[in-house]
């Protein structure tokens, strides 16, 4: 797979090599996320933000993660805010915006609207989200994190055990995530969902055909007890007709201490793309675990930060300049990572 000027819309455009050529660069780029040292390679470059959904981690991190490279963040956060409420086209919008910007990060409620964004795009467009499809860059944040939590118990990808519980059917952090697991060897896939918001049946036989051992259940507790990784999802309550459905899901399967003592592996690391919802009815995720040293949550977000530098630098072709354009950090730097 080639980054240079190239689009990210889905994970099926990578295979084992491209991961492992952005993991190497996200290697690379820790020290700089992780304020140890500053970078200026991308000075003059602009990234334009552009997010029609709500969105904490993924704007503000792949915003930092071009400024921490050096270059300018130009944002837009509301679809009303912008011509498209005037009637203007994808297309127009698209013309436009790529005159202004060096390469393009979109969320939009729409599946594909990404895709269709990119047709007319002159620079290079990351999907940050398309409806319930996909998010590429939270998958290969998610793939980090599994991969850097495993190997500090001597584990590798191939031969894990995952248990991904709660919204599979609109969850798109899930959906990639499974794509790209599924570039590895002998998954154990254990989907934990009520019947409705079960997994795709595509991507569960694009599991299957993958020769990955697909188990699927509506409870909770027999199937977490042997999971390496248990991946907590959120109702994604956008993504139903209305609130009253949406409430319905909300709150059957919770996760917290008490749960995870009598049920996991001591060493079974928590993950979830975030947000957690932590309203009581639904609390998929109790903050009892927040002292749980095996919840990964928010190592998972310190390396969205690592991973967007990473397609930063691979799309815009910085990586071996990355190093030349250091400097040490001249200001105080909290010990948080
Ligand atoms: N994980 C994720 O996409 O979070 P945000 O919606 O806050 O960006």
């Amino acid at each position: 797979m080639k980054f240079v000027g190239k689009h990210i819309l889905s994970v099926s455009e990578f295979d084992r090599a491209a991961i492992e050529r952005v993991f190497a660069v996200a290697d690379q780029m820790e020290p700089y996320a992780q304020r140890k040292k500053a970078t200026r390679v991308l000075e003059g470059a602009i990234l334009g933000s552009m997010f029609f959904e709500p969105s904490t981690r993924t704007r503000v991190s792949f915003g930092c993660a071009f400024n921490l490279l050096g270059g300018e963040v130009r944002e837009t956060t509301e679809l009303k805010a912008t011509s498209i409420a005037k009637g203007e086209s994808f297309y127009d919008t698209a013309r436009v915006l790529s005159g202004y910007s060096d390469v393009i990060v979109m969320r939009h409620q729409i599946e594909g609207s990404v895709a269709e964004f990119s047709e007319a795009s002159r620079v290079p467009v990351i999907n940050g989200g398309d409806g319930a499809n996909e998010h590429p860059s939270q998958a290969l944040l998610d793939l980090y994190t599994i991969r850097k939590e495993l190997a500090a118990k001597n584990k590798s990808i191939d031969g894990l055990s995952i248990s991904l519980i709660g919204d599979l059917r609109f969850g798109r952090a899930v959906h990639s995530l499974c794509k790209l697991l599924s570039l590895f060897k002998h998954i154990q896939f254990n989907l934990i969902s009520p019947p409705e918001l079960s997994l795709p049946d595509e991507y569960i036989a694009a599991m299957r055909d993958a020769g990955h051992n697909v188990n699927q259940s509506t409870e909770l507790q027999p199937n977490i007890s042997s999971a390496d990784i248990l991946y907590v999802t959120r109702t994604q309550e956008e993504r139903f007709p209305n609130q009253e459905e949406a409430n319905k899901y909300k709150g059957l399967f919770r996760l917290n201490q008490a749960v995870y003592t009598q049920f996991c592996e001591p060493n079974t690391v928590i993950m979830h793309p975030l947000p957690r919802d932590s309203r009581e009815a639904a609390n998929e995720l109790d903050n009892d675990l927040n002292e749980n040293p095996n919840l990964a949550i928010f190592r998972q977000t310190d390396n969205g930060v690592t991973i967007r530098m990473a397609l930063f630098a691979l799309i815009l072709d910085v990586v071996d300049q990355v190093d030349a354009h250091a400097k040490p950090v001249n200001w105080y730097t909290a010990k948080r990572f």
